[in-house]
């Protein structure tokens, strides 16, 4: 069974993350299917507005670490890393994209509604990006985009030091539009989707166009992909995922 589940709502697509389980965490192969999903959101004339969500009250909990693992030892070439194919789709969308974020939103969790058009927070939401934490580097064009959004300081500090920001600071930041109770985060995201659906989709996506420059953004993506792999391969990023595994913290001591 698909851990992404697709709806369509009139000409609104729902992708909802769904792997409870694991907190929603993104294995390669979810990553493959939100590729597709969003390929075919893109060639769809009958989708005008993708909506993306997770399961329960968690958003996501991130890459999935066991993959990043099986990458660490060499287990998967860059060409299979559906992860990377995805942020190329995202920067690329010129449909709107809105986040409903029910929960916990880590690592691509909240680099992704950097992304997005327009972001629901539920009030028990927390996004972070602990990147160092796991010797990785920012992704998603987030080093670029989060310190744009939010200055460089609460940038450098939810990368560097794994800082948590709640829903409220969040708004207060300008990382979303709005904080909702969580029973009703799904009904508000949905009728701004159905909205923007209604709008004419060409001066939409002109308006995206204007405000994105996707071929600056593909660059930096680009470019922290590199670094990004060349560390999850590094004996620091090995220590980070054998201590996620065995329950402890990690002791980067020795490097
Ligand atoms: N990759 C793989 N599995 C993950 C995961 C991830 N990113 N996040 C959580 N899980 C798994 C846990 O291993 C656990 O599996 P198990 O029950 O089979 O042991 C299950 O999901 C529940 O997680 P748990 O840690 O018990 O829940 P929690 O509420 O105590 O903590 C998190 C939740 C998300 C804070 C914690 O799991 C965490 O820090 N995960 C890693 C987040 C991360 O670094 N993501 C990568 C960013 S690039």
């Amino acid at each position: 069974m698909s851990e992404i589940l697709q709806s369509q709502t009139g000409a609104v697509l729902t992708l909802t993350i769904d792997r409870p389980g694991k907190k929603n965490a993104i294995t390669n192969a979810m990553y493959g299917t939100l590729v597709e999903a969003l390929e075919r959101a893109r060639d769809d004339k009958t989708i005008r507005c993708v909506l993306v969500t997770g399961a329960g009250d968690t958003f996501t909990a991130g890459n999935d670490l066991m993959d990043f693992a099986v990458i660490a030892a060499g287990g998967l070439a860059r060409d299979q890393m559906q992860g990377f194919r995805f942020l190329d789709r995202l920067a690329e969308f010129e449909k709107p994209l809105i986040a409903a974020v029910p929960g916990l939103a880590v690592g691509i969790g909240t680099t992704l509604l950097l992304h997005c058009d327009l972001v629901f927070l539920s009030e028990t939401a927390v996004l972070s990006v602990p990147f160092v934490d796991l010797a990785l580097v920012p992704e998603a064009g987030s080093s670029l985009l989060l310190q744009q959004r939010i200055g460089y300081v609460r940038a450098f500090s939810m990368f560097a030091l794994g800082e948590r920001v709640d829903a409220k600071t969040a708004l207060s930041w300008g990382l979303a539009n709005k904080t909702v109770p969580p029973d009703m985060l799904q009904g508000e995201a949905m009728a701004a989707a159905q909205a923007l659906a209604a709008k004419p989709p060409g001066a939409l996506a002109s308006s995206k166009r204007l405000m994105r420059d996707t071929g600056a953004l593909k660059t930096v993506i680009a470019r922290e992909a590199d670094i990004f792999e060349a560390r999850l391969k590094s004996p620091e990023a090995r220590e980070a995922f054998t201590a996620f595994a065995q329950r402890r913290a990690p002791d980067f001591s020795k490097f």
